[in-house]
């Protein structure tokens, strides 16, 4: 790394929010617990240590065999006074002026803290599970349709008609209205049409964790796309990893090596079984980068990746609260502005980072503010930029 620049680099947000995901059950990744279900007493303890910690949202994922997402949000905006949920949503499992109302009442209900994140499914057999028959891409066209009719659906006065490619229905309207101001709507994805779609219309474009410059390239290429579709509000920028901290970097790579042993024990056992290529492209991504290198930048580490086949967000940041706070300010200096974190030992790890990274990485950027000049965190923990860090992480390497 060469001599640090206290310059705020252009591309830097000014503010960085946190994200979640809500576990409904003890069962992880290091540690499945084979009956599947909300353990109600856990899923409380899981949303209040997020609203404790400070995070700002958290998102309720959805599969065919989840939990419906949209009962899950509404028990976490009961169970909370601020943390935001954010509904996974897939177009076709809900017509969009029903979505609309209920994601409506879901802001109403927690007075204004609604979010969507639309999925348009990555995987044909998934979506097959509940009648989805339509390619990838059309899937994304479905969800740009979809899209506009939510937006319609919460502000249109009165009663409207639409036919389109995917929809059609007469007399819709006036809809339920959120609570306040515009329900957020993010997209989530990494193919083309995810970025066509997101760049001209999401207020929010999701990512996994990448290599920084591979990011820098694609935040770049969805605010190309805003820019071109006249976009001035381009869509904020949200980037997710695994962290895996200990008290030094030492201690945090021994526990990465132990807990990727387990991760793919537990992947290697029938229920978690996934091989085969990915038919979604941010899981290729994320294959590929794995195979091209095992550690990027400062702390990404990829083998987490590599041994779930990247199923779901798989990349993890490794090194002390210090060394992950800097990587994070990383990725904060190249624009992303919502930063969800969630590790492998669910509960013990939100505490954590509640405790230990989040206060960091706001630290710096109040200093920042302050000053006008970065602080000395990423000038001082290197992490895979000095020599000691790599002997870490690669001492007791476990293949
Ligand atoms: C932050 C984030 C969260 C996601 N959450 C879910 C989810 O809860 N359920 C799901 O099926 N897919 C989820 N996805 C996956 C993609 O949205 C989905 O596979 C995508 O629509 C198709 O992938 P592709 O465009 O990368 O090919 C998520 C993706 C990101 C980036």
């Amino acid at each position: 790394m060469n001599a640090f620049d206290p310059t705020i680099p252009p591309t830097a947000s000014p503010e960085v929010e946190f994200i979640s995901l809500t576990h409904l059950n003890p069962s992880t990744e290091i540690n499945p617990v084979p009956a599947r279900g909300i353990d109600l007493g856990y899923f409380r303890r899981y949303v209040e240590a997020l609203e404790e910690g400070g995070y700002d949202y958290t998102l309720l994922p959805y599969g065919s065999s989840s939990a419906d997402s949209f009962v899950t949000a509404a028990a976490v905006g009961t169970l909370t006074e601020r943390i935001k949920p954010i509904v996974a949503l897939r177009p076709n499992t809900t017509f969009p002026t029903v979505g609309a109302q209920k994601l409506a009442t879901l802001d109403q209900l927690t007075e204004g803290r609604a979010v969507v994140h639309l999925i348009s499914g990555g995987s044909d057999a998934e979506q097959a599970r509940q009648g989805d028959y339509l390619p990838k891409d059309r899937r994304y066209a479905r969800t740009s349709e979809y899209v506009d009719i939510l937006r319609k659906s919460w502000t249109e006065p009165a009663a409207f008609s639409h036919e389109g490619e995917f929809y059609r229905f007469d007399g819709f309207g006036p809809g339920f209205a959120p609570y306040g101001s515009p329900i957020p709507i993010s997209i989530g994805g990494q193919s083309d049409e995810a970025f066509a779609v997101g760049g001209a219309k999401a207020d929010i474009f999701s990512f996994w964790g990448e290599p920084l410059a591979d990011l820098r390239t694609e935040i770049d290429r969805v605010q190309a796309i805003a820019r071109a579709a006249g976009r001035t509000d381009l869509p904020r920028i949200w980037v997710t990893f695994r962290p895996i901290i200990a008290r030094t970097d030492e201690l945090a790579w021994v526990k990465a090596h132990e807990y990727v042993a387990r991760v793919a024990a537990t992947f290697r056992n029938a229920r978690f079984d996934r091989h085969g290529t990915p038919q979604n492209s941010g899981s290729q991504r994320a294959l590929a980068f794995a195979q091209a290198s095992e550690l990027y930048d400062r702390a990404l580490w990829t083998k987490t990746a590599a041994v779930t086949n990247a199923a779901g967000a798989s990349t993890a940041l490794v090194g002390s609260p210090e060394t992950v706070a800097a990587a994070i300010l990383d990725y904060v200096d190249q624009g992303a502005s919502l930063v969800s974190i969630r590790g492998y030992d669910t509960l013990t790890d939100a505490v954590d980072y509640g405790r230990y990274i989040l206060p960091l990485v706001r630290e710096e950027l109040a200093h920042r503010r302050a000053t006008g000049q970065r602080g000395k965190l990423q000038a001082e923990h290197v992490g895979n930029y000095g020599a000691e860090y790599r002997q870490f992480a690669t001492a007791g390497h476990v293949s």
